[in-house]
């Protein structure tokens, strides 16, 4: 994925497809749709996938695939305990792969069914995803040990209330990345009464600095020209919010406010290396004693996500003739810090773009 200069003033970014990055957790689908018995099929990576809940409860990840001969599992059957192709009946133990039983095999036959596999990936079930570890190609499909733990969404408390968004887009997955943390976008884009008019624009200073595979906007007191930090205030305490991104696609905001807190992990995930996802995953106890406040809420973020999607579907159309597009100072820094994250954890240099705290000015 490299990046060409193309001017003074900006830096193309690529066409229609992106370079994806595995030895990393992926958010295949949401595990309220995981009924014991019941398959289901997701794509990460492209990387078709078959997923279900044995009757223990564990939550697991099939490449979507018969390693006898290619058929989809996900077209078989499952029995809460034995995944069976629906070719030639194999079985095979979902969280392992192993295939325990070949009905064709005769007391004569040497082969041993146990010593075939078809792909299972780790699989996790956190916040109501259902997080597959993708590994590199060839590295094996048991676990070193060595991977990063399950992402998870902070909260912080024992009472709250959550929520869940999405949007497909059809874009790749660094446009849906760059666009998640494009700070100038939202006068335009999420023009509203209860969010901000264009006609609010203002200068932004904003402190970042490096955190390991990703950088943070330090804690600052959010901007005051929207009006659900506005709203906020009504807790007469100092409201201070902290927003991280971190490879390969997460980004987490949390605001608090005395002992009143919001949390929210998005992902935009790579569902093709020409598509993605984005997922918002949110936990609040803020506004509690607001009457139907998760359906309010979900209205507002599912509007708000919409108007991404809707942009990113108008921009699809311009990207299919590749033009060359560039990056620029300061709003975009944060985008060029994540394509130079990004080429470092590919080339495995571990460099990192920041050296320490900037401040980035822009209006929005
Ligand atoms: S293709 Fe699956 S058992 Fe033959
Ligand atoms: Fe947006």
């Amino acid at each position: 994925m490299p990046l060409r200069t193309t001017s003074e003033a900006g830096v193309s970014i690529q066409g229609p497809t992106a370079t994806l990055i595995d030895d990393d957790w992926y958010p295949a689908l949401r595990t309220g749709a995981l009924r014991t018995g019941k398959l289901k099929t997701a794509m990460l990576l492209d990387i078709p996938l078959v997923l279900g809940r044995r009757g223990d409860g564990r939550v697991f990840a099939l490449r979507d695939s018969c390693p006898h001969r290619g058929i989809p599992l996900s077209v078989g059957w499952f029995d809460g305990k034995r995944v069976t192709c629906r070719y030639h009946g194999w079985e095979f133990e979902p969280c392992s792969g192993r295939c325990e039983l070949i009905p064709s095999l005769t007391k004569i036959d040497k082969l041993d069914a146990t010593r075939i596999y078809a792909t299972a990936f780790r699989c996790e079930e956190r916040d109501g995803h259902a997080w597959v570890f993708i590994p590199s190609p060839g590295s094996g499909k048991r676990s070193t040990g060595a991977e990063p733990p399950v992402p998870e969404l902070a909260k912080f408390g024992p009472r709250y209330r959550t929520a869940h968004l999405w949007a497909d887009l059809p874009c790749n997955v660094d446009h849906g990345i760059i666009g998640l943390m494009d700070p100038a976008h939202g006068p335009f884009v999420h023009q509203a009464w209860w969010w901000r008019s264009r006609a609010s624009i203002r200068e932004k200073t904003k402190k970042f600095e490096p955190i390991p595979e990703g950088f943070r906007m330090s804690a600052h007191a959010p901007s005051g020209n929207s009006v659900p930090y506005k709203l906020l205030g009504v807790y007469g305490q100092p409201v201070e919010t902290t927003i991280d991104f971190v490879l390969p696609n997460r980004r987490t905001e949390q605001i608090r406010c005395g002992d009143k807190w919001f949390s929210s992990l998005t992902t935009v995930t790579p569902v093709t290396a020409s598509t993605c996802r984005i997922d918002v995953i949110a936990a609040w106890n803020v506004f509690s004693w607001v009457p139907l406040v998760t359906p309010i809420a979900k209205f507002f973020g599912a509007k708000f996500v919409r108007q991404d999607q809707e942009t990113m579907i108008q921009q699809a159309e311009g990207l299919r003739h590749n033009p060359s597009l560039m990056l620029i100072d300061d709003a975009d820094k944060p985008a060029k810090w994540y394509f130079a994250l990004k080429q470092a954890r590919l080339d495995g240099t571990g460099k990192h773009p920041l050296s320490g705290p900037v401040e980035l000015h822009w209006r929005s």
